[in-house]
């Protein structure tokens, strides 16, 4: 195979309780990429659409994500990349980890699948450190992975792969305004209380146990952030009354997607996602803040190959 066109999708990071650790992938939102093996050596990024984005292989997450793969491989050719941005930069649903993850991805199929997912995943981190200052994993996880992933250890990068609940929609909007990831960490705490901690950690294994159980009312009440989202939330216009209305329409919870400012819904069932969908509309159209929303089961194979 010489070149490939693949979907990579979008995903939701933190998922309320799980502030770097936990993230889903999307259905149906995401970006498209085209990479084809090159005999010049090194990684060339020979279009972008949709985005204002550098074609500078060394100033693109895709690019240096491949390149950290490349360094990890005796391969002597290279390879050149068409990305088609659908996923705007700074929306909260793992933009920039949709490109790193599609990258690798892509890369490690043509090399005839050297390397593990997991691997791929410290590799597509390394566009995530780019981005953002940090190499977290909770979004290239997912999108590698699909599913939910839990980052149970970073050191040594350990990943736990959860298959979604089948009733469960996401329910994203995405209000026209961009937070760059570095900016809404740095306005994070460093410490927690032992308090906070206590019912954070209640919160994750909460949501873990029941996606594992397909419990939905456990998850429903696993998905609070005491942390993460008091704080951040204030960067994002509407976010309350968005919360309270999605719960109000019978979302299990509600929260920031990633660094925001998305913020996502999860509903048993299609038709609570819709109902969500509308309320949180309303609480856009009200303000007058422009926004793009998404309905979408979880993607349960991470990546695929576009014929
Ligand atoms: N866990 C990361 C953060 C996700 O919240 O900063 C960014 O998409």
């Amino acid at each position: 195979m010489e070149e490939i066109r693949i979907f990579s999708p979008a995903t939701i990071a933190n998922i309320s309780c799980g502030f770097d650790v936990l993230g889903l992938a999307l259905d149906g939102v995401g970006d498209e990429m085209v990479v084809r093996k090159t005999s010049e050596p090194g990684v060339k990024i020979t279009k972008i659409t949709g985005q204002d984005l550098p074609t500078d292989a060394h100033l693109n997450v895709a690019g240096v994500a491949a390149m950290a793969l490349l360094q990890a491989h005796t391969y002597q050719g290279g390879f050149e990349m068409e990305i088609h941005k659908k996923i705007k930069a700074g929306s909260g649903i793992g933009s920039s980890a949709a490109s790193a993850a599609g990258a690798v991805w892509a890369v490690n199929r043509l090399l005839g699948i050297p390397f593990t997912t997991l691997e791929l995943v410290a590799f597509a981190m390394e566009g995530e450190r780019l981005a953002s200052g940090v190499a977290h994993a909770d979004n290239v996880a997912p999108a590698l992975f699909g599913g939910f992933s839990l980052v149970r250890s970073y050191d040594p990068l350990d990943i736990v792969n959860i298959s979604a609940p089948p009733a469960l929609v996401a329910t994203v909007i995405h209000p026209q305004i961009e937070i760059k990831t570095s900016d809404s960490r740095k306005i994070l705490k460093t410490k927690i209380s032992l308090e906070d901690g206590i019912k954070q950690w209640g919160n994750v294994g909460g949501l873990v146990a029941g996606l594992y159980t397909q419990d939905y009312g456990l998850i429903g009440r696993s998905l609070v952030d005491h942390i993460v989202e008091p704080i951040r939330s204030i960067l994002i216009p509407g976010f309350d009354e968005v919360k309270s209305k999605s719960l109000d329409a019978g979302a299990l919870g509600c929260g920031i997607s990633g660094s925001g400012p998305s913020i996502f819904g999860l509903s048993k069932g299609m038709d609570t996602a819709k109902a969500v969908a509308i309320s949180m509309k309303e609480v856009y159209q009200k303000i007058g803040i422009p926004y793009d929303i998404h309905i979408s089961k979880i993607n349960s194979d991470g990546i695929k190959i576009l014929n």
